[in-house]
């Protein structure tokens, strides 16, 4: 059976690496193995030495036991290490799913989040809990969401801080969401890849998985700590059966991580606080330029300030975004992402903060917008 397209990934595979000024990366400034190995002080030797053979399928113990140490009362064991973040997606989502089961999404969501549990239960059987756009920000309603969750829920997807729009629920709010799925019994799947990235003097959400027995916490380094070519990610699953069913369906994807990836994952962990002020300190200083660019150009663009992660959603006014999208990377090489690839329209962009070079594409974008492009 097929599955829908993962439109995000087309349109970056389209001009990601062909064009010059990338306004909507999502990821945080990356750097060199030997830029990582230096500011963890790491020998670069070390590196060398690592062995190439299998590694252990549920992830390096010590890698574990580092991502353990990042939330508290969780265990080593409870920690499976993915040979990338969208692997626990995928795992997570063929463990927990089955045609005909009840799925609840956060929506707008990142295709794999929204996709996968369709193709897995059936269209029909998933339903949007869209995140609602009030005046200067980005708000949820749980009314809405009490609503859609029923008995029959297995389980409910959720993403904070959230791709596309930055928005940050309250830790009311969270407690509230993880009450509602207590209350019905449904799992939690909560993706949290941009944690750690708050803006605005925000601090992180608890995770969910210190939160609740059945929730399912996706993170991983490429975006909060800028590494997306490690590809390197981690699911907390809490109940052992379930990690169990997870495990076989890792055997079916990639079997164990790469050994490369793991020890440059164990690195990046020992320099987890320098990375994690670098990259918010680089997107508060981006927000503060995208507040002035909004400014000035506040007849077209509709700005919600993102209160987390690394990437707003802006509405524009223009007929279509995707054809702006497509006409602005063409003729300007300024890449916006069209809301249409995120199954929200055709009225907004996604615009992303986590990259130094923003000051020169915002500029270049500037250049476009006054030139009549
Ligand atoms: C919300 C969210 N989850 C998961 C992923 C997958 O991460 P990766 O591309 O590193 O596998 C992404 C990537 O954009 C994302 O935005």
């Amino acid at each position: 059976m097929k599955i829908a397209p993962f439109s995000i990934e087309e349109f970056f595979a389209l001009y990601e690496f062909t064009t010059p000024y990338l306004l909507c990366s999502s990821d945080c400034e990356s750097m060199t193995v030997g830029e990582l190995l230096a500011l963890a002080e790491v020998d670069a030797a070390a590196l060398a030495d690592v062995h190439l053979g299998y590694t252990e399928s549920q992830g390096h113990p010590e890698l574990r036991a580092q991502i353990a140490a990042l939330y508290p009362g969780v265990a080593a064991e409870e920690v499976v290490v993915l040979t990338a973040p969208e692997e626990g997606i995928y795992t997570a989502l063929r463990t927990l799913l089955a045609p005909g089961d009840e799925v609840v999404v956060l929506t707008p969501a990142y295709d794999s989040l929204l996709n996968l549990a369709e193709h897995i239960v059936g269209e029909d059987n998933v339903k949007k809990w869209e995140i609602e756009a009030g005046n200067g920000r980005w708000h949820i309603n749980l009314s809405r969401l009490e609503a859609l969750v029923t008995d029959e829920t297995k389980l409910i997807i959720v993403n904070f801080p959230h791709n596309p729009t930055g928005f940050l629920p309250t830790p009311e709010e969270f407690e509230a969401i993880v009450a509602i799925a207590q209350k019905h019994g449904a799992w939690l799947f909560c993706d949290e890849m941009y944690r750690g990235l708050e803006g605005n003097g925000l601090s992180p959400l608890p995770s969910a998985v210190t939160q609740y027995e059945r929730a399912i916490n996706l993170s991983g380094l490429s975006k909060t700590h800028g590494l997306p070519g490690l590809r390197a990610g981690w699911l907390i699953v809490r109940d052992a059966e379930v990690r169990q069913q997870l495990m076989n369906w890792k055997f079916y994807t990639t079997i164990c991580p790469p050994a490369p990836s793991e020890f440059l994952a164990m690195v990046a962990l020992q320099a987890h606080d320098k990375l994690l002020a670098r990259n918010r300190q680089i997107i508060e200083g981006n927000v503060y330029l995208a507040d002035a660019f909004f400014a000035r150009w506040r007849e077209m663009f509709d700005w919600k300030r993102p209160l987390a992660g690394s990437v707003a959603l802006v509405g524009i006014q223009v007929p279509s975004a995707t054809a702006y999208c497509h006409r602005l990377a063409k003729e300007a090489g300024v890449l916006l992402l069209p809301s249409s690839c995120l199954g929200y329209g055709d009225q907004h962009v996604r615009m992303g903060f986590g990259r130094r070079n923003f000051q020169e594409c915002l500029a270049q974008f500037e250049q476009s917008l006054l030139s009549g492009q």
